[in-house]
């Protein structure tokens, strides 16, 4: 028997899906706090969860028997997924359930914002009869700025285009050559900020993405812009957003999504020209009856032994051929999050060679992994390792992948090359004994590193105390070396470094090292 704990409203067809099944048992115990649920979530072999339920690292050591949590809903930044990933517990999410309603309701609140339907809907109410007071602005041939072209925002754009809108998108993992037949014109960040009357956003919340839009992006936008967030709250920085909504710089916001839910003492809530509703994206029968059902059958599947469906954190694959190639995934995971680190421009191509012992394995779920790692960098939670070859062709990507028994150094050995349209970057790497993961060639250097923590990865030219320089920038800077590696080619050619460092390197010491002479190129990488 599996107990399933049920921590947010789950819709009664979703319940139902759990019913039929006699080997699992569910409890619905909603609105519990940390400490309480703390006490209880050891029982559970499952646990369904919306965004109400944040699953922290506490509650993931406290949930000793959990195999399985399913989000009904797309945005797993309510998990604490590491914890997660390191008990090895699966975290599943039902990715294309509330697409629709989620792209709809951003029409919605686009509409209600240019029209002020909120606004003069309550005076009416008050019995005020102000119509003057509530002249909105047309849709139609106004420029709308898409940041994010994924499945959210690809549907809202269409949308848009429908309602006579000029569409302009930006989503910098998305090849532009793919949207030639869609008609929506592939701008810079920039020129969406310059250009657009109406901006929505429909990235995941990431590093990167909190706070894209700021004060600064702001000013640079036309007066009297309209801003619309159904995606995650911080894409849009509050503060600064309040302070332009209050001098009028933003002419109106239309906020489904806030940093702090529920928002009570949000100051954006006290301003006349936001139009504001409590995280509502996904709130149709529809989409509630769609990820709910989806969930609870991906959990039953997952608990009974079956397949692992829209894991976010592991393939699908047979528990005993995983174990053997664990290693090898987190290795080609790691150099697809190196490689796409390292890319200046759009992925095109990726080329996958396999040698040595590695190849008796199945190679799919490795490149799948490899994928998957590539496209870390800028998609949402919802890549997994079935999804992601998917993803991969839709973005155009072409791989290849050969396989071969024999190999000259290693007993396996994996090469990635991966061709973007600035350049090309080669690496190669192969596990010792049987965990120790290691890049053992980069871009035709030979190396020898763990891809862990914080790097820099350096391209320069083999000459005296370049390396001294670096290590006196970052020590003036306290940032502390835990390793260093470096490779060339030949005595006074071009060589690269890799260092570990023990934090984050701000930009303005990155800015600083770049500076340093006969460097030709400097990145901070995260693994
Ligand atoms: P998706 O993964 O299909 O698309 C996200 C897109 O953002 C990708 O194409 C990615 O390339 C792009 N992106 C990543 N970083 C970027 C950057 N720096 N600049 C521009 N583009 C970038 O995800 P989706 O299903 O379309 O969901 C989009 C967002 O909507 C997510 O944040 C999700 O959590 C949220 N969401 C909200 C609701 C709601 O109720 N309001 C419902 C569903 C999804
Ligand atoms: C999601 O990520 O799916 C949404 O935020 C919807 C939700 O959980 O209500």
């Amino acid at each position: 028997m599996f107990k399933v704990l049920i921590t947010d409203k789950l819709s009664d067809l979703g319940m139902a899906v759990f019913k039929k099944e006699s080997e699992i048992q569910t409890e619905e115990i909603i609105g519990k706090t940390p400490e309480e649920l703390k006490a209880i979530v050891g029982k559970y072999d499952g646990w369904v969860i919306r965004s109400g339920t944040t699953v922290t690292a506490d509650l993931i050591e406290a949930a000793k028997n959990l195999k399985v949590i399913g989000r009904a809903g797309v945005g797993v930044d309510n998990v604490d997924l590491e914890a997660a990933t390191k008990r090895g517990i699966i975290v599943m999410n039902t990715p294309d359930g509330n697409t629709i309603s989620t792209s709809e309701h951003t029409i919605a609140m686009l509409m209600a914002m240019a029209r002020k339907i909120p606004q003069a809907q309550q005076s009416l109410k008050e019995k005020k009869w102000e119509r003057s007071k509530f002249t909105g602005c047309e849709l139609n041939e106004k420029t709308l700025g898409v940041v994010g072209l994924g499945r959210i925002g690809t549907n809202v754009a269409r949308k848009a285009k429908g309602l006579g809108m000029r569409i302009i998108a930006y989503d910098p993992y998305v090849d532009p050559e793919k949207n030639k037949g869609h008609e929506f014109e592939i701008v810079t960040l920039d020129d969406i900020f310059k250009r657009s009357d109406f901006i929505t956003v429909h990235t995941p919340l990431t590093k990167e993405t909190k706070g894209l839009i700021s004060a600064k992006q702001i000013a640079m936008m036309k007066d009297g812009v309209r801003l619309v967030n159904c995606a995650r709250g911080g894409i849009i920085d509050e503060i600064a957003l309040f302070d332009a909504l209050k001098s009028g710089k933003v002419a109106g916001a239309a906020l489904d999504v806030f940093e702090k839910e529920p928002p009570f003492d949000n100051p954006l809530l006290t301003l006349d020209n936001v139009v504001c509703v409590p995280h509502l994206g996904a709130a149709t029968q529809e989409a509630q009856v769609n990820v709910a059902v989806v969930v609870a059958e991906q959990i039953v599947e997952a608990l009974k032994g079956g397949r692992v469906r829209n894991a976010v954190n592991m393939p699908s694959l047979d528990p005993k051929v995983l174990e053997e190639l664990k290693p090898y995934l987190n290795l080609v995971e790691k150099i697809g999050s190196f490689h796409s680190q390292l890319a200046e421009s759009f992925i095109k191509k990726i080329e996958v060679e396999y040698s040595g012992e590695v190849s008796k394995f199945d190679t799919r779920p490795l490149t799948l992994s490899l994928v998957k790692g590539i496209l870390s960098k800028g998609m949402s939670e919802s890549v997994n390792y079935v999804n992601a070859l998917f993803i991969a062709k839709e973005r155009g990507y072409e791989i290849s992948e050969t396989v071969s028994n024999s190999v000259a150094d290693y007993s396996s050995l994996i090469k990635v090359t991966v061709k973007n349209e600035k350049g090309t970057h080669i690496l190669a790497g192969t596990v010792f004994g049987k965990t120790e993961v290691r890049i053992v060639s980069l871009d035709g250097n030979n190396t020898d590193f763990t891809p862990e923590g914080n790097m820099i990865w350096m391209a320069h030219e083999d000459r005296p105390g370049i390396v001294g320089h670096l290590g006196t920038v970052l020590g003036n800077n306290h940032v502390n070396i835990a390793g260093l590696y470096v490779g060339r080619q030949a005595v006074g050619g071009k060589a690269i470094a890799m260092v570990n460092v023990d934090n984050d390197v701000p930009e303005k010491v990155m800015a600083e090292l770049r500076g340093i002479a006969h460097i030709q190129d400097l990145k901070f990488i995260k693994f």
